[in-house]
């Protein structure tokens, strides 16, 4: 690999962090492990054996350390994701919870020892690529959480507090920009994520913030989800197949307004907090009818890392400093998006706030690869993928852990998606002779 030392601490401490958190949200009994809660997830303890089969796969296997491995192969071909898919690995002969337990830490002991004796930097980057993919996994074990009925084995960290802020959009003028990760900056950058380019992207505006439940009332209240000239014609089609009248897991209270569940607690609907579990179709309907469209991941990307002052990239919204909690969420702590106005700390140079750490935001594009993209290790990461049919997310939510978060992180999903933390954030045109391009490079 040509890029910067990932560094073995850095590896080791990713890793350790991952997997706290893995043991953390299995931390229940064998009937909650191996229940299948939504036909839309996997049992727990598939996610629970599968990040350890998988790290035995690209870190020890693939670097010739396969010999007696801790998945034997008629095992390992249970946690093939590809091969099975979510709803039927409840009827597979899946590890029990107690022997995933061992064999993931058995793995995890042969993978320190490897980090140990290699100090070149290919097993690090491989290291953060399974450190990476663990923590993607526990935040699709907290949607089969927030799925499940009953309080997550956690407890959640307090909420910031928003601000009164004007709900208002700011404009990105036209100009280039440098479009990707600097392997340099981001060692662990992904291979969809790569090589990074500069992009011309004409003027536009964006919203400040996310969109807010309060504001989805708003587009429920105006029959939003009544009237199909708001929605595309496939995405009408599925409103209307499935019977969608508002984001997943809100309900009637009963008295005409709408209560949600979270984590197994029906609660109000809190009306500065950035909408979540609204799909694709529902996301490009609620933009339509207020006017707005969904930006590009493209649009996005410069709203988020662009500092047009000095023509350069920064490494976070707000610059090169560290996250801290007063700049963004993450992590998982707090089992919701900050309300908005939370992070005025972690505006981008243009103004936007709440870029990362909130709510995965839905993108008008479609998942493709970058010019000269080159398949990782993991080859089937991104590549499969890249047919047209998924739409990409930017952003990071309230559940991502920091080492999967990064402005030039790319999320995509099914356009039906809901179970995700996902919401939506809006662009708009802007007349090209109002504004003045900005010196891009
Ligand atoms: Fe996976």
């Amino acid at each position: 690999m040509t890029t910067a030392t990932c560094g073995l601490d850095a590896a080791v401490a990713a890793l350790d962090g991952a997997r706290r958190r893995t043991l953390t949200l299995t931390d229940l009994g064998e009937d909650d492990l191996t229940r299948q809660h939504s036909p839309l997830m996997s049992p727990l303890v598939w996610d629970l054996a599968h990040v350890g089969q998988q790290e035995e796969q690209w870190l020890l296997i693939r670097s010739g350390r396969g010999v007696d491995p801790v998945f034997e192969p008629e095992i390992a071909a249970l946690y093939d994701a590809f091969q099975h898919p979510r709803s039927t690995r409840r009827q597979l002969p899946l590890l029990s919870p107690a022997e995933s337990r061992r064999r993931i830490a058995a793995v995890r002991g042969r993978a320190l020892d490897l980090l140990d004796r290699a100090p070149a930097d290919d097993p690090q980057f491989v290291a953060g690529l399974v450190a990476q993919h663990e923590q993607q996994h526990v935040e699709t074990m907290l949607a089969t959480h927030q799925l499940r009925l009953g309080r997550p084995p956690m407890e959640a960290a307090a909420a910031p507090a928003g601000r009164p802020a004007p709900r208002d959009a700011v404009l990105v003028p036209g100009g280039a920009f440098r479009c990707g990760a600097d392997p340099m900056v981001e060692p662990w950058a992904l291979d969809n994520e790569l090589p990074q380019h500069w992009v011309d992207v004409p003027a536009f505006r964006i919203a400040r913030f996310p969109v807010t439940n309060g504001e989805w009332l708003a587009f429920l209240a105006a029959g939003g989800y009544d009237e199909a000239r708001w929605w595309s014609p496939q995405g009408w089609a599925h409103r209307q197949e499935e019977g969608l009248v508002a984001p997943l897991f809100w309900s009637p209270d009963g008295a005409g307004g709408w209560v949600r569940r979270r984590f197994g607690v029906a609660e109000e609907v809190p009306l500065d907090e950035p909408v979540q579990h609204v799909c694709w179709h529902e996301a490009q309907a609620y933009a339509r009818w207020a006017g707005g469209r969904l930006p590009t991941e493209l649009e996005w990307e410069k709203a988020c890392a662009w500092d047009p002052a000095v023509g350069r990239r920064r490494r976070w919204p707000w610059g090169e400093e560290a996250p801290t909690a007063a700049r963004c969420g993450s992590g998982g702590v707090m089992l919701r998006p900050a309300a908005v106005g939370a992070h005025p700390a972690g505006a981008s140079a243009y103004g936007v706030e709440q870029l990362i750490g909130d709510v995965w935001e839905w993108t008008s594009s479609m998942f493709a690869p970058w010019p000269g993209f080159t398949p990782m290790v993991y080859d089937t990461y991104s590549a499969p993928f890249f047919d047209g049919g998924y739409p990409v997310l930017r952003g990071g939510s309230w559940a991502t852990d920091l080492v999967a978060m990064r402005p030039s992180f790319r999320n995509w999903d099914l356009p039906i998606r809901r179970q995700i933390f996902c919401g939506v954030r809006l662009a708009w045109d802007t007349p090209a002779d109002n504004t003045a391009a900005d010196t891009g490079r």
